[in-house]
C-alpha cells in the first residue's frame, strides 16, 4: 500500500507510473504492457489517421483488461477528429498537449473517463485547472521531446504551490530512486518515457536500442531547428546538421500537406484547423509534420543516417532491454530501498511515511 497515491486512485491501477505517450513508440502493445504490469500506458495517436487510432484503441482492448489511456497533440492536423474516435470508443483515460482542453474534459467526463493536460508553465497548470483537467502531466526541461525550460526539479514543486491537481511528472525519470524524488517534491506518480522505449514490448529498432545504451546523459541536444518548438534530441551527426539551422517554411508546409494525404484528412479539416489555430500554429504544425519522418526513420528504421531521435537526458542511466513487467517490478523495488535508505538516514521512517505517501 506504500505507493498509493491520487493518482493510483484516480485512474484505478496499482503503481503510480505511467508510460508517456511517444509518437511511434507507444503502441497497443507497448501501452497494454505497461498497465498489465500495474501501470498505465499511454497509446500515441497523434500522428494516426482516425481509423488507425480507432484500430490501435481496440488492439489494446484485446491485450489488456486494465485501464489504459490515448495521448494526443491538438494541434496536430487531425487531432480533433482522433480525440472524437477516443471520446466515442470511452477510452479511460485522455492525454492532451498543446490546446484547449475544456471541451474534451466535459465530454470525457460525461462518461466517466479522466483527462490529464500536458504542462510545462504555471500558467498552463492554472488553466488547465481551470478547464476541467483531473491531472497534470508536469514536463521539465530535462524530457525527451518537448519539455518545457524548467528542469523537473524545479517545475514539479512551482506547479505543486499553484495547482491543488494530481500532479504526474516527467523528464529525466529512469529508476525508482527518481519516482521516490518526484513523489517527495510533490508530485504524486511519474511518467517515464525514454526509459519505456528501451523495453521489450516496444517497436524500437534494435540498432537505435544499442544507440541508446551507448549514449551518455549529456549526448542530446536541445534545439527549435528541428521542429519548430524546442526539442530534445539525440546527438548524432545528422541532428547537429537538422540544428544548425531553421527548415524553409515552405518545405514544413509541403510536408505537412504530405501528412494530411497519408493521414487521409479531407481539405476541409485542413481548413478548419486553420481556422480554429490560426497561421503561426498553421505553420508551427507543419513543421511537426516535416519532422515526423525522420522521428520514423530513427524509431523504427535505426536509420541514423537520415533519421533523427527523439530522446531524453535520461538515456545516459540506462543500458539494458527488459520487459515492461520486469522494469516494473524493478522501479518499485528500487523506489522501496531508495525510500528506506532516506528514512534510515533521517532517522524517523514515520515522518519520511507520511511525507512521501499520501
Ligand atoms: C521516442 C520518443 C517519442 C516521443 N514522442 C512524443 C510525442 O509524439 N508527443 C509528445 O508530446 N511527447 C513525445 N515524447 C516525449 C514523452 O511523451 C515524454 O514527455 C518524455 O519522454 C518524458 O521524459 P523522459 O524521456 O526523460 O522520460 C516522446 C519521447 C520519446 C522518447
Amino acid at each position: 500500500m506504500r505507493w498509493q497515491t491520487r493518482i493510483t486512485s484516480l485512474f484505478g491501477i496499482r503503481y503510480p507510473q505511467i508510460c508517456s505517450g511517444m509518437t511511434y513508440v507507444s503502441t497497443a502493445e507497448l501501452a497494454a504492457a505497461v498497465s498489465n504490469a500495474g501501470g498505465l500506458g499511454l497509446i500515441q495517436i497523434g500522428h494516426l489517421s482516425p481509423a488507425l487510432a480507432r484500430e490501435e484503441i481496440q488492439r489494446a482492448r484485446t491485450l489488456t483488461d486494465k485501464p489504459f489511456g490515448v495521448g494526443l497533440a491538438l494541434i496536430m492536423p487531425g487531432a480533433h477528429e482522433n480525440a472524437e474516435v477516443a471520446l466515442d470508443e470511452r477510452v479511460p483515460v485522455i492525454n492532451f498537449s498543446l490546446g484547449k482542453g475544456d471541451w474534451l474534459c466535459q465530454r470525457a467526463h460525461a462518461y466517466g473517463g479522466k483527462v490529464i493536460a500536458t504542462v510545462v508553465t504555471e500558467r498552463h497548470a492554472i488553466a488547465a485547472e481551470r478547464d476541467g483537467a483531473d491531472a497534470l502531466l508536469v514536463t521539465g526541461h530535462e524530457a525527451a521531446a518537448h519539455g518545457g525550460d524548467v528542469t523537473t526539479m524545479v517545475l514539479v514543486p512551482a506547479i505543486r504551490r499553484v495547482s491543488t491537481l494530481p500532479i504526474i511528472a516527467a523528464g529525466g525519470i529512469a529508476t525508482g530512486q527518481g519516482l521516490v524524488a518526484a513523489l517527495a517534491l510533490g508530485a504524486d506518480a511519474v511518467a517515464m518515457g525514454t526509459r519505456w522505449a528501451m523495453t521489450q514490448e516496444s517497436p524500437v529498432h534494435a540498432k537505435t536500442r544499442e544507440l541508446i545504451a551507448t549514449k551518455s546523459v549529456s549526448d542530446t541536444l536541445y534545439t527549435a531547428n528541428f521542429d519548430g518548438m524546442a526539442c530534445r534530441i539525440m546527438d548524432t551527426p545528422t541532428a547537429r546538421a537538422a540544428a544548425r539551422k531553421p527548415m524553409s517554411p515552405w518545405r514544413a508546409l509541403w510536408a505537412a500537406l504530405q501528412l494530411m494525404r497519408e493521414q487521409g484528412t479531407p481539405v476541409r479539416q485542413v481548413v478548419a484547423n486553420f481556422r480554429r489555430h490560426g497561421a503561426l500554429a498553421t505553420l508551427q504544425l507543419s513543421f511537426f509534420a516535416a519532422a515526423v519522418e525522420r522521428i520514423r526513420l530513427a524509431i523504427l528504421d535505426g536509420d541514423h543516417q537520415r533519421g533523427v531521435q527523439l530522446i531524453g537526458q535520461a538515456q545516459g542511466l540506462i543500458d539494458d532491454v527488459p520487459s515492461c513487467e520486469t522494469l516494473m517490478q524493478r522501479v518499485m523495488q528500487e523506489a522501496d530501498s531508495g525510500f528506506t535508505a532516506i528514512s534510515a538516514q533521517a532517522g524517523n521512517a514515520d515522518a519520511a511515511v507520511a511525507q512521501v505517501t499520501r
